[in-house]
């Protein structure tokens, strides 16, 4: 296992995401897997260039397939510094919602192309919880993150 931290990125609106955050940390607390939650908020973009260990991002989406607003400012930044990711491993629960048939879960989807195109590698197989399909998206997330993304810390 990677000694560094998990570094656990959440971009939610209404909480969805920090909740299926928070179990998935709680998973990792349980089996030796140290984490660091941050909300993507105001933060600089250096939280994630700097890091070492391997990013979790957990991001939902609004408008029409946009990342949730308080993350926009972070994800533009991204985008217009484009640093060379080469370091970064990262796994991706995105949420969404498919009543929004043509974008959806786009917002997890964003943050996975920009960080392909800035060269960070992926983590197991990406997931996107459904929130119409009556599923409970910290249970799935803790399911998909035990059996896909955990081996790969
Ligand atoms: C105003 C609004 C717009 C949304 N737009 C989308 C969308 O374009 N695509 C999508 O897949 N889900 C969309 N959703 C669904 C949310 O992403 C989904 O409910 C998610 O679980 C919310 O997570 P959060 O509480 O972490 O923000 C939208 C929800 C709302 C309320």
């Amino acid at each position: 296992m990677d000694s560094e931290k998990l570094l656990i990125l959440v971009a939610t609106m209404t909480g969805t995401a920090l909740m299926a955050a928070e179990d998935i940390a709680e998973y990792c607390s349980e089996n030796n897997i140290k984490t660091n939650i941050i909300e993507i908020d105001n933060i600089e973009t250096n939280v994630l260039t700097d890091t070492k260990g391997p990013v979790l991002i957990c991001s939902s989406t609004y408008g029409q397939g946009d990342v949730p607003d308080s993350a926009q400012e972070f994800y533009n930044k991204l985008k217009d510094l484009s640093p060379d990711l080469n370091h970064i491993r990262y796994a991706l629960f995105g949420l969404g919602d498919m009543t929004y048939r043509d974008t959806f879960a786009y917002g997890g989807k964003k943050f996975s192309d920009l960080l392909d195109s800035l060269n960070a590698t992926k983590i197991g197989d990406p997931f996107y919880h459904d929130a119409s399909d009556g599923s409970l998206p910290e249970e799935v997330a803790v399911d998909w993150f035990a059996n896909n993304i955990k081996e790969h810390i």
